[in-house]
């Protein structure tokens, strides 16, 4: 499947194309009714606020990162790390992601070539795909997928291809995904594990994809930035698989882990010369990033190892708590494996449209919640119709109102 709006140009409605609306690349920033994805998420923020309502949509905890991640980038500002870091990351930083990698994965990295610094994933993905791809090139990821997948590949020019994640286990079909590569494959974006569904994707799987990816002499460019939030199975980085490699770029950051998605310090790494390709792009975008905020990070990467087991065991009791909310009130829970998120199934409440469902929800019970389908083109969104995505990053006595809350959803109906 490929995306229905790649190289047409768009018309808002009722209206002629404008100049700038002629042009293929960005074309996909827009859906087909409009930048939907971007409203949806904006509207649910508004309606929560203005009903006081507790927003399980958005995706960020409600708790500080580790206090002495804090301190020591408080000491970097305060001590006058203050200017522009070098355009690949402080050193100090690359060294600790490198000893991040040979710690918990045994991947050996050189810190001079293999790595760079990132304003976030974020950046680290727009440079990826800006670096690699371009107009006649297809990029292929999972379908729901992370919403700036959908857009960056809209700006190189590229043609979005996807493999739909199916219920229950949110995994591919074999035959789906071996059909979805062809010669023009030149970039397999992988998310795991994946947003929105919570999904760990199993290595053999994985192993798959990186063969099928060696077969088109694809690129993986993969997006990690969950990796310490797994619940059953431990992660297990592309990169680590037989043949990847060489193929490979990883990417993660320190929001999700460390609790400070707002510091968007983010890392890539990977083979040489693919690496230095992303660099050159990186430094026309952000050029560096917050010099004070990698110091900090550098110090994060090296807490022990118990802290990250730690903290994925707080969140996986979180997930069981809302999860149990969201069962009472009678919905179907998908139980994720990683992530912070939990997908719930209207239809047992009669629901039809998720998206209607969210945006009733604040003013019904006072909860907050993501319909997937803007996650989707449109085949996708129509599987993805009555899925809501609910964060359950957020204090304990917030899920559990959040939780009383819910259990009052058939009675409010
Ligand atoms: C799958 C995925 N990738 C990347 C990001 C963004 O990461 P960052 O804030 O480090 O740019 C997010 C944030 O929600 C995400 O869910």
């Amino acid at each position: 499947m490929t995306d229905s709006n790649a190289g047409t140009p768009l018309t808002l409605s009722g209206s002629a194309p404008a100049p700038w609306q002629r042009t293929a690349a960005g074309a996909n920033l827009l859906g087909p009714d409009g930048a939907l994805g971007t409203v949806i998420f904006e509207e649910i923020t508004g309606l929560a606020a203005r009903h006081g309502a507790i927003n399980l949509g958005q995706g960020f905890p409600d708790e500080d990162g580790p206090a002495p991640v804090l301190e020591a980038a408080r000491d970097a500002i305060a001590s006058g790390h203050n200017q522009y870091a070098p355009g690949q990351g402080l050193p100090v930083l690359r060294e600790a992601i490198a000893a991040h990698q040979e710690r918990f994965y045994g991947l050996h990295l050189d810190p001079a070539t293999e790595i760079t610094v990132s304003t976030g994933a974020t950046e680290a993905i727009a440079s990826a795909l800006l670096a690699l791809c371009g107009p006649g090139d297809e990029v292929l990821t999972f379908e729901p997928f992370y919403d700036s997948y959908g857009a960056v590949i809209g700006l190189t020019g590229a043609d979005h291809v996807t493999v739909p994640l199916h219920a229950p286990d949110f995994l591919p079909d074999d035959e789906q995904l071996a059909a979805a590569f062809s010669d023009r494959t030149r970039v397999v974006l992988i998310n795991n594990p994946h947003n929105p569904t919570g999904t760990v994707f199993p290595a053999e799987l994985l192993q798959r994809v990186v063969d099928l990816a060696a077969r088109h002499s694809a690129v993986i460019v993969t997006d990690e930035v969950y990796e310490h939030l797994t619940f059953e199975a431990p992660h297990v980085p592309v990169a680590t698989l037989d043949g990847a490699a060489e193929r490979t770029l990883t990417i993660s950051s320190a929001g999700k882990t460390f609790s400070v998605t707002g510091w968007k310090v983010g890392w890539l790494s990977g083979p040489a010369q693919l690496v230095a390709a992303v660099r050159t792009v990186k430094s026309y975008l952000s050029y560096t990033s917050g010099t004070p905020f990698q110091i900090a990070v550098a110090q994060a990467l090296a807490l022990p190892t118990s802290f990250f087991t730690g903290t994925a065991a707080v969140l996986g009791t979180k997930r069981d708590l809302l999860s149990e909310g969201l069962r009472a009130a009678g919905l179907g829970v998908y139980r994720p494996q990683g992530t912070y998120f939990v997908l719930a199934d209207v239809a047992p409440l009669g629901f039809e449209d998720a998206t209607e469902l969210a945006r009733r929800l604040p003013e019904l019970i006072g909860v907050a919640a993501i319909p997937v389908a803007p996650f989707c083109h449109d085949e996708g969104a129509e599987r993805t119709r009555t899925l809501l995505r609910f964060a359950f990053c957020k204090k304990t006595d917030v899920l559990t109102e959040a939780a009383d809350r819910l259990a009052k959803l058939g009675a409010a109906l």
